[in-house]
């Protein structure tokens, strides 16, 4: 049976992810996977949740509906949690969501009709990307969802000025917000730096529009003097956050929370009311007494430095085995991705040369841009899901195949006669 016909229009605008394929050849046995995101299971606090779980698992409130902005003693809990990162908020500009995955659906359904400008830095998330297509895209090959680059220190915020000054001028529709992940990105490693932060919302405020700030990975922190969130300086209600314990705790209980002004977030949990009701409760419940209990403060004092050793390791290894004539990484300084760009290759051919030759897996740049045609020189590699062990080899693997592909490209490179 052919069922094209029965999908909406809105179904073609997301595309199956053409990494799928890495991904599935990247859990193959014997294949070192850089590929994922995934926090590390060794990280998960599953001894010491057994008390909590044992309790909650008692309480009849857990099993029962709860209010679609969240588990009240849950926001209470945000709310001081977000003031040690200097955002000041009331539990009213709390919203639980199930994921920031779907925080950032209820931003493209709540702020873009279809046509509508947008700004992501890129590369960027993937899971971005895919919700404000969906919403903002009028057909695959739309372009009112604008990428700008980035280098070392974020988003190149004066190109986001003179895009904005010529957007002005031609008189054409502004963006509605921008979307960016400062801290320790997904999928560079890179963190803006503080003066294109507050940059960034001076333009908000000039040119009227609202900053999308995603902070997954903020806390993860490696180094002194991480600049604080863009929230923290946001006097004025420009700036949405949103915040996670997917990667500070475990991804598997899908919470997350938005911090917002009030206004945005009735209107938040007004759609969301239409899409799951509320966040699961006893996920929600096992949280909140995990944070009350101190727990997750510990926790993530915990799982520092167990990344940091991976990180150290991860850029060792690449010192000791790239090619730095043409290769050229970023040292992150927290999270849990770095970005490797090679001159001269296609990491699209490089990710299946690697996997199937030398069985080691990474994402290829192309994924993380809004048109996959560009990005081609850039590579994400993860470095919390695999072993010390596994980096170690699997850097020598990447370098090997890296080699191999150069020479390839070098090959086929037509002379200029
Ligand atoms: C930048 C970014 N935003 C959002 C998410 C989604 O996180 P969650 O597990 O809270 O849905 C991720 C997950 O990897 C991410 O990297």
């Amino acid at each position: 049976m052919d069922y094209s016909n029965f999908f909406s229009k809105r179904t073609n605008l997301v595309t199956a992810s053409f990494i799928r394929n890495i991904l599935k050849a990247a859990k193959e046995p014997g294949v070192i996977s850089f590929a994922g995101g995934l926090p590390n299971p060794q990280t998960f606090p599953t001894e010491e949740l057994q008390d909590i779980l044992a309790e909650v698992g008692k309480d009849k409130a857990a099993y029962q509906y709860d209010t679609t902005e969240g588990y009240a003693p849950l926001r209470k809990s945000v709310v001081e949690y977000m003031s040690k990162l200097g955002i000041n908020a009331d539990i009213n500009n709390v919203l639980i969501t199930t994921g920031s995955q779907q925080a950032l659906f209820e931003t493209a359904l709540l702020f873009l009709n279809r046509g509508d400008r947008a700004i992501v830095e890129e590369p960027t998330f993937i899971g971005g990307i895919g919700p404000f297509k969906l919403f903002g895209f009028e057909s695959p090959n739309s372009d009112n969802i604008e990428g700008i680059a980035m280098d070392d220190k974020g988003l190149l915020v004066d190109e986001l000025e003179s895009r904005l000054m010529i957007l002005k001028n031609k008189k054409w529709q502004m963006p509605k917000f921008v979307y960016t992940i400062p801290t320790f990105q997904n999928p560079t490693g890179i963190t803006m730096c503080e003066k294109r932060r507050k940059k960034l919302l001076d333009l908000a405020h000039e040119y009227d529009f609202l900053i999308i700030e995603d902070d997954p990975y903020g806390r993860i922190s490696y180094e002194e003097n991480v600049p604080k969130p863009i929230k923290s300086f946001d006097e004025e209600g420009r700036v949405v956050y949103l915040g996670t314990f997917s990667k500070i705790f475990a991804p598997g209980y899908r919470v997350a929370w938005v911090i917002a002004p009030t206004e945005i977030v009735a209107q938040m949990a007004k759609l969301k009311q239409n899409i799951d009701l509320h966040t699961e409760t006893f996920g929600q419940m096992v949280i909140q007494r995990y944070m009350e209990l101190g727990l997750l403060e510990k926790h993530i004092q915990e799982i520092i430095p167990f990344y940091q050793e991976k990180r150290d390791i991860m850029l060792k290894s690449m010192d000791a085995h790239f090619d730095k004539g043409y290769s050229n990484w970023v040292k992150p300084k927290g999270g849990l991705f770095t970005w490797i760009t090679v001159q001269g290759v296609d990491t699209l051919a490089l990710a299946d040369l690697a996997v199937k030759k030398y069985r080691v897996a990474f994402v290829p740049g192309p994924a993380f841009y809004l048109h996959p045609d560009v990005g081609g020189d850039g590579m994400r590699i993860n470095f919390s899901y695999p072993s010390n062990e596994q980096i170690e080899e699997g850097v020598i693997r990447l370098a090997n195949a890296i080699e191999e592909e150069r020479k390839k490209a070098f090959e086929e490179t037509p002379t200029m006669i």
